[in-house]
């Protein structure tokens, strides 16, 4: 069964009281979640991951997530975080191949593939950012492009391991800027991506993956993308720092 997800993702904002208290005010709400088998995944800066797991209700639905890994277990890479350390803190989710760690950290293909890697092995679910710029849209390229991310990121996996990766489709044009794809848009594209796991897997599999829409996902837009048949929920950036948008898009997941 695919899971319905609104995941947060704080990107390099808040300090650690206003993170505290925008989690104080989003908890009241997560009650909800239980009577509509939805989960919450707040994906926060590295050295507050234990404090904000720790402010979460235990309840089983709303988990903490990291925004990255390196792709090398350990050693000399002064600054960084291994998925290793992060299993250790229990963190089960990390988010990578980001379209922001993409173009800013040059992060190709195949490390986002070995970051899949590492965090499988460290028993970590990677959700997995894809998504093509506005000229690649423009000349309709857009899902020749994804199909390579997947191909090169993800395709290696085997049937068992696959199903445990949560896939975000993110237009780049999307992101941040106030323009969302449309929710015809967004159906299109999540349906290829669905159809080449199909292709490449089997029905039975790609009917067990989430994928996920990110772009400028607000609380006044996300019922409409997310009553599309191959939506799954959402990642949400801007409208995640304001818990009551916050609140409206993951209340808005069916
Ligand atoms: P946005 O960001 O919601 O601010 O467009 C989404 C993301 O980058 O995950």
């Amino acid at each position: 069964m695919r899971k319905k997800i609104a995941a947060a993702n704080w990107k390099m904002n808040l300090t650690f009281s206003q993170a505290t208290q925008l989690i104080n005010e989003i908890n009241p709400f997560f009650e909800e979640l239980n009577n509509k088998q939805a989960n919450v995944i707040i994906a926060v800066p590295f050295p507050i991951l234990n404090q904000i797991q720790a402010l979460l209700p235990p309840n089983k639905n709303v988990f903490i997530a990291a925004q990255n890994c390196h792709h090398i277990l350990s050693g000399a890479y002064t600054g960084e975080v291994s998925a290793a350390l992060l299993a250790s803190l229990s963190i089960p989710f990390v988010i990578v191949g980001h379209s922001e760690r993409r173009q800013y950290f040059n992060e190709t293909n195949t490390i986002i593939k070995e970051k899949i890697d590492i965090l499988l092995a460290n028993n970590i679910q990677p959700i997995f950012c894809c998504g093509e710029n506005i000229a690649l849209r423009e000349s309709n390229n857009q899902n020749q492009f994804v199909l390579t991310q997947l191909n090169e990121s993800l395709f290696h996996l085997d049937e068992v391991q696959i199903k445990n990766i949560i896939i975000a489709y993110e237009p780049i044009w999307a992101i941040g800027t106030g323009k969302t794809a449309s929710k015809e848009q967004a159906q299109e594209m999540h349906h290829f991506i669905r159809q080449s796991i199909e292709n490449k897997y089997g029905n039975h599999v790609a009917n067990e993956i989430s994928i996920l829409y990110g772009g400028s996902v607000k609380g006044n837009n996300a019922t409409e993308i997310f009553n599309q048949p191959d939506v799954d929920g959402g990642l949400v950036g801007g409208a995640s720092l304001l818990a009551n948008e916050f609140v409206s898009i993951f209340k808005a997941l069916n």
